[in-house]
């Protein structure tokens, strides 16, 4: 098979979780690419037998970024999918969306995976949660998850992988769903606060500039942040001279009532024992 992994990823995590499973492909003999989002084109998706897609959940749904470019996919006449995410505790309808967007192009969905991953985001009341994950239990379940879709899919078999989150192809409409229908990008805006830049700190060096998901970071000729930013805070955590700073004290606190640890574990995904900090 010819196996093409495009994936969505800002801290690493779910770059880690792509890679893994591409040493499953080429150890099965599968031709695998991985192929980062900032450099996807539709003609990548196009190309191969087998497709992953992979995001981390950001506001308990797919991030705007991969929604976009899956809006922009060409038809995909039944190519064969799977989808994969990583998250913290509340991944909502993560899956769903990836999968919901690929079958409106006509995909077949054959998979959906779902790992944890450490959060980088600045909300003290987030910061650090789910410390060292993806861990090698996580790495572990990744390459049984991907040996299983090659099963699946050498065997021609129907539907989804049995080692499949059901939530990948049904929408649950719990807490954490909800949440997410009403966290737009302009609920967002309003709701948490903007990266601000002190530019006694900033040398210009363009990092984040580049990595701004929604290329919504111009200089001029320091960092100036335009109207489509999406609240990922990665200008601000990743900036090597910590040059963004943001106020969290109402932030925090809508943060924390719709994302605090009790909810995640009544409505979220965090299973008993598990470890949040
Ligand atoms: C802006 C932002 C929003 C997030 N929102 C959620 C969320 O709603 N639910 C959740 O379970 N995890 C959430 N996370 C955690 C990420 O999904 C998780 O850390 C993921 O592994 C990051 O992947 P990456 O390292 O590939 O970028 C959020 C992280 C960030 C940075
Ligand atoms: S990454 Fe930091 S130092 Fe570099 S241009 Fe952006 S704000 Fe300035
Ligand atoms: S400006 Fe910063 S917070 Fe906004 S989308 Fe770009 S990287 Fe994310």
């Amino acid at each position: 098979m010819d196996v093409t992994l495009i994936y969505f990823s800002q801290t690493g995590n779910t770059r880690r979780i792509t890679e893994t499973m591409a040493e499953v492909f080429r150890k099965a003999g599968h031709i695998t690419r991985t192929v980062s989002l900032k450099k996807a084109s539709p003609q990548d998706v196009v190309i191969g037998d087998l497709l992953g897609i992979g995001t981390p959940c950001f506001s308990s749904q797919a991030p705007t970024p991969i929604k976009a470019f899956l809006q922009s996919l060409p038809p995909l006449d039944n190519k064969r999918v799977f989808v994969f995410a990583t998250s913290g505790g509340a991944p909502g309808r993560v899956l769903y969306d990836l999968a919901r967007l690929l079958q409106i192009k006509g995909v077949d969905i054959v998979g959906g995976f779902l790992t944890r991953g450490e959060l980088h985001h600045p909300a003290p009341c987030l910061h650090g949660r789910m410390p060292n994950r993806p861990n090698a239990g996580d790495f572990a379940q990744a390459r049984r998850f991907a040996t299983a879709v090659i099963e699946h899919v050498s065997a021609g078999r129907p539907g989804l992988v049995a080692e499949s989150r059901p939530d990948a192809l049904k929408p649950r409409w719990g807490f954490y769903d909800l949440v997410a229908s009403i966290s737009t990008d302009g609920f967002l805006r309003l709701m948490l606060p903007e990266p601000k830049l002190d530019p006694t700190r900033c040398n210009q060096c363009k990092w984040c500039v580049y990595e701004c998901p929604m290329h919504n970071i111009t200089l001029q000729p320091y960092p100036s942040l335009g109207d489509q930013c999406i609240r990922c805070y990665r200008c601000l955590t990743g900036c090597p001279q910590q040059a963004f700073d943001a106020n969290w004290r109402l932030g925090n606190l809508a943060v924390w009532a719709f994302y605090n640890t009790t909810f995640e574990r009544w409505f979220g995904d965090l299973r008993p024992g598990e470890r949040i900090y």
